[in-house]
């Protein structure tokens, strides 16, 4: 079967790499892709927001599977559109896709069905928000509703702080509606779950590191690095958080006529055993799915297929009981500005227990240069984690790229 994949980083890339090795994939193609995914599939340049330009290009080529990569197309509906043309394709149409791109949506769902979360209010006056804030004081979250990549979120320790997050949110017109939260204390981890409308498959486990420097210090980024699985989620808890906030989210969405069909990415505060929803993405995480599909493999697309094809129900997993730790190199200025262009030179690696998953980057005449802020991510499987980790920061160590950093410290809640 010939598949297509929608986007073109870290994510798409460990993708395009699990795919490629499954004996029932033949040609995979990415759009847009990057330099790194061009070594496992056919990149081409198709505008991934046109939903008929894709089936066009679906019909010419044979596709039989579309993977939707990142939340822009799907807040779109080109997941509508592409099954609407027949294609079997992965991801929510636009209606459940509002889980992401709607913040106070997903505060609607998990009130109709009591799920855990923060409490919130959403406004659209600016004095009223005020109000509330200034009543119910600090440390309180300020949240743009909309999808914001990662950058809508204020955790304010102190009240001016609040202040000037909402200040910045109303500055961009009239329109603007912001959530303010609770601020909830705890762990944070992330819950992966397949779902095809009827049955759900638990995918994986993870935990990201948001903030761009050591010691979870600096700006928050899409980013920094990730690994697999996430402690803190035990059986019992994953249990937990099925029941009590994936599946009556799943069971809100089908009785709004709009079930969820794609990946629920789950974001959770863990405190004393006790899950709690910070918020769902619909798609996979980048750069933690780096980290899963390392331990998965060719599985991916067996199960992925499954779920477009409503077959689910019979999709299993077969989980080998390591660990996989990603770090990511980014741009020195990332999440600013920063350079584009820059050599980078890779070492050859021969382990199979490692692998270079791109991001932003390119080929120019013929030599691999940077093309954005998170550009490499270096991942790597083991026994354990520490094993997986260190085998990562050797080959870190070894690209060779004075434009780039990374975080020193990725794992270190699980490692200590
Ligand atoms: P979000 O985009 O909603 O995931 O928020 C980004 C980050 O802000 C989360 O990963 C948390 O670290 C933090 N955050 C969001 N909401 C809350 C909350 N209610 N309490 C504490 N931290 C939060
Ligand atoms: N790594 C966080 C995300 O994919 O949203």
């Amino acid at each position: 079967m010939n598949i297509l994949i929608l986007g073109g980083g870290g994510r798409e890339h460990a993708l395009a790499w699990a795919f490629a090795q499954n004996p029932k994939a033949d040609l995979v193609f990415c759009a847009p892709g990057n330099a790194g995914i061009a070594e496992q599939a056919t990149c081409v340049a198709l505008d991934i927001l046109d939903g008929d330009k894709i089936l066009a290009f679906c019909a010419e080529n044979a596709v039989g599977f579309v993977m939707v990569g990142p939340e822009a197309p799907l807040a779109e509906g080109v997941a509508d559109a592409l099954r609407a043309g027949g294609m079997p394709t992965l991801g929510p149409g636009r209606e459940a896709a509002r889980l992401e791109a709607s913040k106070a949506f997903t505060k609607e769902i998990c009130a109709a069905r009591d799920v855990p979360t923060a409490a919130s209010q959403t406004f659209t006056d600016p004095e009223a928000a005020a109000a509330y804030v200034a009543a119910t004081g600090a440390p309180i979250v300020v949240k743009a509703d909309g999808l914001a990549a990662g950058k809508g979120v204020t955790v304010a320790m102190t009240l001016p702080e609040a202040k000037a997050a909402l200040d910045a949110i109303f500055a961009e017109g009239p329109g603007a509606r912001v959530v303010i939260e609770e601020f909830m204390t705890g762990e944070e981890a992330s819950l992966f779950i397949l779902a095809d409308g009827e049955e759900l498959l638990v995918l994986g486990t993870a935990q990201d590191h948001k903030r761009a420097f050591d010691g979870d210090t600096g700006p928050n980024t899409g980013g920094m690095g990730a690994y697999s699985p996430a402690p803190i989620l035990t059986p019992e808890v994953i249990e937990r958080a099925l029941a009590e906030i994936v599946r009556p989210t799943l069971a809100e969405m089908v009785a709004r006529g709009a079930p969820f069909q794609g990946v629920l990415y789950a974001g959770l505060m863990i405190e004393d055993g006790r899950p709690r929803l910070v918020e769902y993405n619909v798609r996979l995480g980048d750069p933690e799915i780096q980290a899963i599909a390392l331990r998965l493999g060719a599985q991916l697309f067996d199960v992925f297929l499954a779920c477009a094809e409503g077959r689910l129900g019979e999709a299993r997993l077969n989980w080998a009981s390591d660990h996989a730790l990603t770090v990511v190199m980014a741009a020195r200025g990332y999440p600013g500005d920063h350079a584009r262009g820059e050599p980078i030179g890779l070492p050859e690696i021969e382990d199979p227990r490692v692998q270079i998953f791109h991001a932003g980057t390119r080929l120019a005449e013929g030599r691999l240069v940077s093309n954005g802020g998170r550009v490499l991510n270096v991942t790597a499987r083991g026994a354990t984690l520490a094993e997986a980790r260190d085998r990562a920061y050797a080959a870190l160590a070894r690209v060779d790229w004075p434009g780039g950093f990374a975080r020193s410290d990725i794992g270190w809640r699980a490692l200590g």
